[in-house]
């Protein structure tokens, strides 16, 4: 009797993969962003198969996924690197005269102006070798803004303070003489030195040791109270998510199957989100599903 009780039994194939319907924003809460059935194929590989997703102004909003289950792919649609072939990514306010911004529909010109209001962290690092921290952070300022050197200076010092490296010891240093962690902040500081209104994180505490994994997400909170960005966190790293999220979707086989706040999320009986929170070893993850 129990046992025709299980997830496993109750679950089929479809409703494991049903896209989970958008709810409308609480009191108080407006959506920013607007994912609607969007879809992407790599060739053959239909990688996103209907992702709908509202995002609100504030939030910091986690999105968890296995690897390979597209969200990076989905951050690249946020970013504009990737325009959507089929469905739509709405953007209020950030479009052409205040208005919302179409990203199927976007000038490239449009999409620079949108891309000005964009931080983003990328998986590891990514900053670049030859270049000191001053150069990697201040590298917008310098290339898009085009502001004199000391105006320069002064901001990068600020964002590096800001997540709590010392200025003035490394601002001349390379990337090569910095630990994982220290890389990973400047990396934080280079996406927030435009002062964005959005935050897009790729896997931002992967490959780092626990206690740095801690810092950077004490760290994306404490950004999160002092400038009131909007931030969208992808990761596989569901204790993370615990830490850091408002609400916490799950990409699964090309769709968003649930989101929520954290208590909706642990009451939440899909079994992929179960088998996250419990770490176990058996369940659809990691053995495919009943049919
Ligand atoms: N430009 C591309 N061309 C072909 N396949 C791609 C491309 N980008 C991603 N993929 C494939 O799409 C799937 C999802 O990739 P990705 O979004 O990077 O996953 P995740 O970030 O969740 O690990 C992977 O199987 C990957 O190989
Ligand atoms: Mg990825």
């Amino acid at each position: 009797m129990a046992d025709a009780l299980t997830p496993r039994h109750r679950w089929g194939s479809t409703e494991l993969e049903l896209a989970a319907m958008p709810a409308s924003p609480p009191e108080g809460r407006e959506t920013l962003i607007r994912i609607r059935d969007l879809h992407r194929r790599f060739g053959p590989r239909h990688i996103l198969r209907g992702v709908s997703l509202d995002v609100y102004k504030g939030e910091t909003l986690v999105i968890l996924g296995g690897s390979g289950s597209g969200k990076t792919t989905l951050l690249r649609h946020l970013m504009a690197m990737l325009r959507p072939e089929e469905g739509r990514i709405t953007v209020r306010g950030l479009g052409a005269g205040g208005g919302d911004l179409d990203m199927a529909q976007a000038s490239e010109q449009q999409i620079e102006s949108y891309r000005r209001n964009l931080g983003v962290v990328f998986q590891g690092a990514a900053l670049l070798n030859s270049l000191t921290v001053l150069e990697n952070v201040g590298l917008p300022l310098i290339e898009v803004d085009r502001l004199p050197v000391d105006q320069v200076r002064s901001r990068v010092v600020e964002a590096l303070r800001r997540v709590y490296l010392p200025a003035e010891e490394i601002l001349n240093l390379k990337p090569a003489a910095l630990s994982g962690g220290m890389r990973k902040r400047v990396g934080i500081a280079r996406a927030i030195i435009q002062k964005p209104r959005i935050i897009l994180y790729d896997e931002p505490t992967t490959g780092l040791d626990p206690v740095t994994v801690n810092g950077v997400n004490e760290l994306t909170l404490d950004l999160q109270q002092k400038i009131g960005v909007t931030s969208i966190v992808i990761t596989h790293d569901i204790g993370a998510a615990f830490m850091i999220a408002d609400r916490i979707a799950l990409l699964y086989k090309g769709r968003i199957v649930a989101c929520g706040s954290k208590d909706e999320t642990r009451a939440n009986e899909h079994p992929v989100l179960q088998q996250m929170l419990t770490g176990s070893t058996t369940g659809p993850l990691t053995e495919g599903y009943a049919k």
